[in-house]
């Protein structure tokens, strides 16, 4: 992040830490319950945002040298990322060619080529089929027409996004917006390295678990024991990209750090010691990027199940704290293992137990909407840009309710 942009931040945070002040969203958002649980809605919530829009699969650091590989089935198109001998990022639909079975099964690792279990068709990490046993006895088959179906890829900001729809429209620019292209670049996201991944198959909507991630007014109750011991609750920073036209929104969460490094020259002021940044790329991706590196956490709807989604939660790590020599190597390899682990274990064991219990309440149907605070604006724009990517209306904000 710029530093400019740092200290106007800090700035804020500090006046509303000595005021005791918060973010004010202006109004009260009122959330209709049928959102977490109506299998309609689900279902053109895969067709137009998972199926419709670009989808982030992983950092450039999943994809670190020639040959490296990922696949991935969490929107339900069969998907194989590669990096090309040349340095490339490509993608495919991870299905043969021949009787479309799923070429490669591996989650990750490096190849020169994939074959096929079934009958050993064999792809290059382009995609090209460049190997069929038998072939004189298979038949004429133009393998030129055949290789892996491409699909629209590509590599922005140390992000990678595909599009699940070899006809889809991959436009980063509009994902992102002017601001994120903008900001992005500062971290550096293209040298992190993979560190840790956990995968959280959880008994609620996919949204639910997005909005945990939506506010500091939980950390002094729900995290009194974990988070709150280095964050300030209820204060923060929010802005969003909506004056033109965007969907993109920030928010910055406060760390106890800051009540030291406020009284540093300003020149030595650090969003990521004082602070958290929070980015949300719509709909269901959030980056954080902290002092060691950065957060990346996704989730996914299940295909049948309107309460049930998938979380992955990765943490990739600055490459000069990897490639640290010496005694305190060991110390900082630890020290990395436990923020990586601890993190997600926190969203698993305090958030996401929030947010089955809110499943089990929106299943029964004994609440027909919610309500979003004047101290929850990510959850106010949150929802009103999935409302009106969906045309659905929007209640307007009340004073009281
Ligand atoms: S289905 Fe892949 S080789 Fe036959
Ligand atoms: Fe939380």
């Amino acid at each position: 992040m710029h530093h400019k942009e740092q200290v106007r931040l800090m700035k804020q945070l500090i006046e509303r830490l000595d005021s005791g002040s918060n973010v004010d969203a202006g109004g009260l958002f009122i959330q209709p319950t049928s959102t977490y649980t109506n299998r309609e809605r689900a279902r053109r919530e895969r067709d137009e945002f998972f199926l419709g829009l670009p989808q982030c699969v992983g950092m450039s650091g999943d994809l670190a040298e020639p040959g490296a590989f990922l696949t991935s089935n969490d929107v339900g198109v069969p998907i194989l990322a590669t990096r090309g001998a040349d340095g490339s990022f490509h993608a495919f639909i991870n299905s043969c060619r021949h009787r479309g079975a799923i070429v490669e099964t591996e989650p990750r690792g490096t190849k020169r080529r994939f074959t096929c279990p079934f009958h050993a068709w064999i792809y290059d990490t382009g995609g090209a089929l460049v190997g069929i046993p038998k072939l004189e006895h298979f038949g004429n088959i133009d393998t030129e027409c055949h290789g892996l179906k491409q699909l629209p890829a590509e590599e922005r900001h140390g992000l990678l996004f595909v599009h699940p729809n070899p006809n889809g429209a991959l436009d980063l620019d509009d994902l992102l917006g002017a601001w994120f292209n903008d900001e992005f670049p500062t971290w550096d996201f293209a040298a992190m390295v993979p560190i840790n991944r956990d995968t959280y198959d959880t008994a609620c909507n996919w949204k639910l678990a997005m909005d945990t991630f939506g506010e500091t007014y939980h950390f002094s109750s729900l995290h009194k024991d974990t988070l709150f011991n280095t964050f300030h609750g209820n204060v923060q920073c929010y802005d969003d990209d909506a004056d033109v036209g965007g969907h993109s929104h920030r928010m910055i969460l406060c760390r106890r750090e800051i009540d030291q490094m406020r009284h540093l020259p300003e020149d030595e002021w650090d969003i990521t010691v004082a602070g958290l940044p929070v980015y949300w790329i719509f709909p269901n991706v959030i980056l954080m990027p902290f002092r060691a590196g950065v957060f990346l956490v996704r989730a996914y709807p299940d295909r049948n199940d309107p309460g049930r989604h998938v979380s992955r939660i990765d943490f990739y790590m600055k490459p000069e704290l990897q490639n640290a020599t010496g005694p305190e190597a060991l110390e900082i390899q630890e020290f990395i293992q436990t923020i990586a682990q601890g993190f997600a274990e926190i969203i698993r064991d305090e958030d996401y137990v929030m947010g089955e219990s809110q499943q089990t309440a929106a299943n029964s149907g004994a609440l027909d909407h919610i309500i979003f605070g004047r101290n929850e604006p990510a959850l106010h724009h949150y929802h009103a840009t999935y409302a009106r990517k969906l045309s659905l209306g929007v209640e307007p904000l009340l004073d009281t309710v």
